[in-house]
């Protein structure tokens, strides 16, 4: 199970890769994951928080808590799980294979790691729209000065990301659906793959004929082909280097 030699071979041979990101990928950018000792969801209620009712109830309370995620995500930095993706898609690109980077996370800590071909299931923290008309703005990287914050169109300003109870967007599902197609390594790194529809990609893509690759600090539930089992920071550049070696 636990061979990385395998899976770099395998990431050599590849000419489809797709990888699934979660909040452990951030955890060394100093973001809170979810689950887990010190996770978000441990200290807040999900449903006074990241639900459309609990906007409607409380858009204040929702809107503080949203703007202190996106100045936390504003002022911490790619570290070097988000480089060594950002390298792979580079990698896999520039020999011409395909590559596609789904993630779960909201902070855009890929896009400024310098990965292109990112599909924000969740949504971003960075955009913001107003409840009413669905209009989207990018706020300045300031805290708001009150909460809620007015929209554009009468509403209030809420984050542009997937509450519980909300589906994802029509085209996040269709790309990531289709990459499945051509995937031929599918890689999971730092999410518990429990939280649906992201999490069932995981099992479409071994129906799909894909050698699949957990990247966790601790085994999850998801039934993988190989689990690499450390920190995403340091396994990641590892595995860059035994598949491609310093041209990675
Ligand atoms: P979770 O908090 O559920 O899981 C984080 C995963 O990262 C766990 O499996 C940890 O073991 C792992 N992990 C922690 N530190 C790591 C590290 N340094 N390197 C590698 N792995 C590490 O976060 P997600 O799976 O992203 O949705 O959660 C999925 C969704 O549930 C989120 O997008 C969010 C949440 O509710 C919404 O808000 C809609």
């Amino acid at each position: 199970m636990d061979d990385p030699e395998a899976v770099a071979s395998t990431l050599r041979r590849a000419r489809g890769v797709v990888v699934l990101t979660g909040a452990g990928v951030s955890a060394e950018s100093g973001l809170p994951t979810f689950r887990g000792d010190g996770g978000l969801w441990r200290g807040h209620d999900p449903t006074r928080l990241a639900t459309p009712e609990a906007f409607e109830r409380d858009p204040a309370l929702v809107s503080e808590w949203y703007d202190l995620r996106r100045m936390a995500a504003a002022v911490s930095e790619p570290n070097a799980a988000h480089v060594a993706m950002a390298e792979l898609e580079r990698h896999v690109v520039a020999a011409g294979g395909r590559f596609a980077l789904l993630t779960q996370n909201v902070d855009r800590l890929h896009q400024r790691a310098g990965s292109e071909r990112v599909v924000e299931l969740h949504g971003s923290l960075v955009v913001w729209r107003d409840h009413r008309s669905g209009r989207r703005v990018t706020p300045e990287p300031t805290p708001f000065r009150t909460h809620p914050m007015p929209g554009p169109d009468g509403g209030w300003l809420r984050p542009d990301v997937v509450w519980f109870g909300e589906y994802l967007s029509e085209e996040a599902l269709t790309v990531a659906t289709s990459a499945l197609t051509w995937c031929d390594l599918f890689l999971v790194v730092g999410t518990s793959a429990i939280v649906y529809p992201a999490a069932g990609l995981v099992g479409r893509a071994t129906a799909a004929g894909a050698v699949t690759v957990e990247v966790n600090v601790a085994a999850t539930p998801a039934h993988v082909d190989h689990r690499l089992v450390g920190p995403a920071a340091a396994v990641l550049p590892r595995l860059l280097e035994a598949a491609f070696g310093n041209a990675a």
